[in-house]
């Protein structure tokens, strides 16, 4: 179909469907001169369009609506999550996506896929970096191979809640240690996306790996999904305590064999 002469533009700002295609949420990497976060979910937000794809000028309500169209996040998750993520960057009304990288406000060292705050610096870096990508997907697959007694493609593998707790006891490893509630920031972040992204596959649960990379990489939704349920608090919060425990239980068994040596 040929479009109209008077055909109108897809905003690009605001991420609008077009009356026309009916186009909305396709992915678009950012552009010179845009904004964007230390968050995979919110940047990717932007990226396709739930919130103006420029990071700028984003109202509290813009992400809590964003969060449930995006996402499937329940109103009170998506209500909590903002309002609190407002109240720890001491903020009110519209911020562009950068101002949410204050360093130990919501922002926390021992990132997944981010570099540590420099010191003195206010606000933390929001470049990806590609070999923590790489750290993690090697990491997930190895172990997988470990479990499945072979060595597996990046495609066949699933990230569990067991590679969250592996991967943040690695990265906490190598930073000074977290006081308890930016500990329970970086679990919560991980517990959101493995309960919206949680999968089946052949009696195996977890989220697949590409699905993960390419979120963390390029962050982008993996091709043609939409949210295929309500994603509630209750079972992110099921789900981050689950990792909190294991963490826990992990390090008590390090401590114990540091002990005995
Ligand atoms: C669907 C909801 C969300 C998910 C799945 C999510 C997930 C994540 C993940 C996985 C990270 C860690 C990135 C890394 O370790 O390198 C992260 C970081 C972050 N997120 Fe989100 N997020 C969500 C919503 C939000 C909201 C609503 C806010 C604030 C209003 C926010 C602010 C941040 C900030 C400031 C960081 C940086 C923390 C750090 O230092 O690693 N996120 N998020």
């Amino acid at each position: 179909m040929s479009l109209p002469a008077a055909h109108p533009e897809l905003d690009a700002k605001a991420g609008k469907a077009c009356p026309v295609t009916g186009k909305t949420h396709e992915y678009q990497a950012p552009v010179e001169g845009d904004v964007r976060s230390v968050c995979p979910a919110i940047n990717a937000m932007a990226n396709h369009g739930y919130i103006r794809r420029d990071g700028k000028d984003i109202s509290p309500f813009a992400i809590y609506s964003g969060l449930k169209a995006c996402y499937g996040l329940s109103a009170p998750l998506a209500a909590f999550l903002t309002a609190g993520g407002w109240f720890l960057i001491k903020r009110i009304g519209r911020i562009t996506l950068f101002d949410l990288g204050l360093h130990k406000a919501i922002e926390h060292d021992a990132s997944v896929v981010h570099a540590n705050c420099p010191s003195g610096q206010k606000y933390a870096p929001v470049q990806i970096q590609p070999a923590l990508v790489e750290d993690f997907v090697v990491h997930v697959v190895d172990a997988a191979s470990v479990g499945a007694g072979r060595t597996l493609s990046e495609a066949e593998v699933l990230v569990t809640g067991h590679d969250i707790v592996q991967t943040r006891l690695r990265r906490e490893k190598l930073s000074k240690p977290l006081d308890a509630v930016h500990a329970e920031i970086a679990r919560g972040e991980m517990a959101i996306i493995l309960g919206v992204w949680n999968q089946n596959v052949g009696g195996k649960e977890g989220i697949p790996l590409s699905w993960m990379r390419t979120w963390l990489a390029d962050e982008r939704l993996p091709e043609g999904w939409r949210p295929d349920h309500v994603q509630t608090m209750r079972d992110v919060v099921k789900r981050s305590s689950a990792i909190r425990a294991e963490m826990k239980k992990i390090r008590e068994g390090e401590a114990a064999a540091a002990k005995g040596q």
